[in-house]
């Protein structure tokens, strides 16, 4: 905390290189706008579709984002969160020049907001944690797995956990052998099937074919998307029933949420632009609680915590599922973590309002920060002393 005040200092960070880049502005808001301004104070840090690093007050704005030249605005200024442990926050002006003199910013806790490749991957959390600053949501290995549906697949699996039956191929093999991979996946599954890139989200690249032509045509746009493609055997008939997570070692889940489909299955402008601008995903159609028995929603939730603690995961996540309940089936479709996982509407079923869930999430990143300590980084040993002696040869590592 910083000795000035007993506010903290929450960095946001938003944007970056990721087809999600725009969803990410829009979430960003959704979080600084539900911070409370007597406990916080918020140092926006957007990401460009470039890469870019700038911060500025004119980036709490939304009507900022419809300009394409925000690095010229007045007061935006390039800022680098430092991966060095002394500085505990973010670079102003890192390259000073003759108007531009670096300044420190000193940061408290960083909220990542970010969806997608750069960000909500591990990329940005390992960044967080070379820096030693807490930080919100999922670690690097949790975020990564997760990003990844074929990853996530096999560890589901190997806990048993029941997950659609699905194939996975190279770009590469496709580009090389089309007919082969049609013919794997006509072997392992049969049409209908998902065809999706490994690692994105909001249904971007997300397609359902019936047959082989079909395949090869969304095989096509999928392999845009990512080196590794993954297939699935369609559920046919099922319904979708989402449940986010809460905590660190004690995991709450939520009230479990149908979210209502009116094409075959919710596509990108569905989940976000089905709803009255910056409300984001306040407006789309969904039922809570999800219509099933009581009996099946405790063994979702549950579930949704196993699935949550099989990935290590911790602060929070949306653990997504693909249900037929007269089957008995359940399928574990996807674990979204944050800022996928921001479900405010099924906190707020719970009584927390937005700003209760975020001052929640931020204790729970000074938690998890604070159990580092726990853990033995700096180990003396006499080896400096011995190679010193003995010189480099015949150190044995
Ligand atoms: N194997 C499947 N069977 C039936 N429907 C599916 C299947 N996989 C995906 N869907 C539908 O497609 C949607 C998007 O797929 P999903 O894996 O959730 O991708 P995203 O990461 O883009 O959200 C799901 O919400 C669901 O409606
Ligand atoms: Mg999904």
């Amino acid at each position: 905390m910083n000795n000035t005040s007993s506010k903290r200092t929450v960095g946001v960070v938003f944007g970056s290189r990721s087809v999600e880049h725009d969803v990410s502005i829009v979430t960003a808001h959704q979080v600084m706008q539900a911070m409370r301004p007597e406990k916080y104070d918020v140092i926006p840090i957007y990401i460009t579709r470039d890469g870019a690093w700038l911060t500025g007050a004119a980036l709490r704005e939304l009507s900022t984002f419809q300009t394409n030249n925000v690095a010229e605005l007045m007061g935006v200024k390039k800022a680098l969160i430092s991966s060095d442990t002394t500085h505990h926050g973010l670079i102003i002006n890192p390259t000073s020049g003759l108007f531009s003199r670096s300044q420190l910013q000193h940061l408290d806790v960083v909220f990542p907001a970010l969806h997608g490749s750069h960000g909500e991957d591990g990329t940005l959390q390992g960044l967080l944690e070379l820096a030693d600053l807490p930080y919100v949501g999922a670690g690097v290995m949790t975020s990564a797995i997760v990003r990844d549906k074929i990853m996530l697949k096999a560890l589901l699996s190997h806990y048993g956990m029941p997950v659609v039956k699905h194939t996975w191929f190279y770009r590469r093999d496709w580009v090389n052998k089309p007919d082969a991979v049609l013919e794997q996946i006509a072997s392992e599954l049969g049409y209908p099937v998902f065809v999706k890139p490994a690692s994105l989200g909001s249904s971007i690249g997300v397609a359902r074919a019936e047959n082989a032509d079909e395949a090869r045509n969304f095989i096509h746009i999928a392999a845009n998307f990512d080196r590794r493609i993954l297939v699935e055997a369609a559920v046919e008939d099922a319904i979708e029933i989402n449940c986010a997570l809460m905590g660190h070692y004690d995991i709450r889940a939520s009230v479990l949420e149908q979210p209502i489909t009116w094409q075959e299955f919710l596509t990108y402008e569905e989940k976000y632009m089905r709803s009255e601008g910056a409300a984001g995903m306040k407006g789309a159609e969904r039922k809570i609680p999800a219509p099933i028995s009581d009996e099946l929603t405790q063994r979702i939730r549950q579930m949704a915590v196993d699935a949550f603690k099989a990935v290590d995961g911790h602060g929070t996540a949306r653990v997504d599922f693909l249900v037929r309940e007269e089957a008995g089936e359940v399928f574990l479709n996807e674990i979204n973590t944050l800022p996928g996982s921001m479900a405010f509407y099924l906190w707020q079923e719970e009584g927390m309002s937005p700003s209760d869930v975020v001052d929640e999430l931020i204790k729970l990143a000074i938690d998890v920060h604070a159990e580092k300590r726990e853990t033995l980084y700096n180990y003396k040993t006499g080896l400096i002393a011995h190679a010193a002696a003995r010189g480099l040869k015949g150190i044995k590592k």
